[in-house]
């Protein structure tokens, strides 16, 4: 299996198996994350891995999933560095979900200070992973996700390479399913916008960020896939523009 093909089977695991990993499995997770390309660049990020087996370390929380490697990203806090950090995290989630391991986002716990202080840059996220005797992979079918009309727009006909980019992109994993992603899609560009939270919730724009970066992973890896050349911009007019309840995120042109 490979990470497109993750991107519909996977899904979250939060039961392990409390074993070791071969260090071979894990060097080649490590090797896998450390020459990822970034999606936004100059913002630097470093990965660190953190081994429960002997000794549990510093991770607390209440909805907390306990498993036997955290595997966390701290990063330069430059603008989009949550989106960055999601696409960099997501693309690890997909090629360790595509080894047959058991993966899950962390955003519920939160590292220790004595943790924190070993990491180079700010800590963003942490994805839980190791053996699992859970199945590891479903039909995507059986995915909750909020049904297309909830989230894309068409604006004009499209092919059906860009609608198979925007199940890729669906299917995202979000904190608490939240799935804040919504596109409006033309034929030579995908606006993509994100749900503005309730000001009550406005803490969890944090991991909305998050959750975005996670679900242009799983589109560019998509578009990738099916030879769809995409770009990222911004346009000024939509980023200046309010809207009353999305907030503008970026603008994919096709071709
Ligand atoms: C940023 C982020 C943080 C998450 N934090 C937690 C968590 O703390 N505990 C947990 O059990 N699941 C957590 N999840 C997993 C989501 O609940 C899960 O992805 C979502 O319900 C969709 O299910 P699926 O991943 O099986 O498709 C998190 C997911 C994301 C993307």
């Amino acid at each position: 299996m490979n990470t497109y093909e993750a991107i519909f089977s996977r899904k979250s695991i939060r039961r392990f198996l409390w074993e070791k990993l071969e260090w071979e499995m894990i060097s080649d997770i490590l090797e896998y994350a450390n020459n990822l390309p970034m999606l936004i660049k100059g913002i630097p990020v470093e990965y660190k891995l953190v081994s429960n087996i002997e000794k549990k370390q510093g991770f607390r929380g209440p909805f907390s999933v306990k498993a036997p490697y955290y595997l966390c990203i701290s990063s330069e806090e430059k603008e989009d560095y949550l989106i960055n950090a999601g696409y960099l995290m997501q693309q690890i989630n997909l090629y360790i979900a595509s080894k047959g391991l058991g993966a899950c986002f962390l955003g519920a716990a939160n590292p220790g200070k004595e943790l924190k202080n070993t990491m180079k840059y700010e800590y963003v996220i942490a994805l839980a992973f190791g053996k699992t005797s859970d199945p590891v992979f479903r039909d995507s079918s059986q995915a909750k996700r909020l049904p297309e009309s909830d989230v894309v727009v068409y604006k004009e006909e499209v092919s059906s390479d860009i609608k198979q980019i925007l199940t890729a992109a669906r299917l995202a994993p979000s904190s608490i399913n939240s799935q804040p992603w919504r596109f409006v899609v033309y034929k030579n560009r995908i606006h993509i916008f994100a749900k503005k939270n309730n000001k009550l919730f406005s803490y969890m724009d944090y991991y909305k960020m998050i959750n975005m970066g996670i679900m242009l992973c799983n589109l560019l890896l998509a578009a990738e896939e099916l030879w769809v050349d995409l770009s990222i911009t911004k346009q000024e007019n939509l980023k200046s523009k309010q809207f009353q309840s999305n907030e503008y995120i970026c603008t994919l042109l096709i071709g």
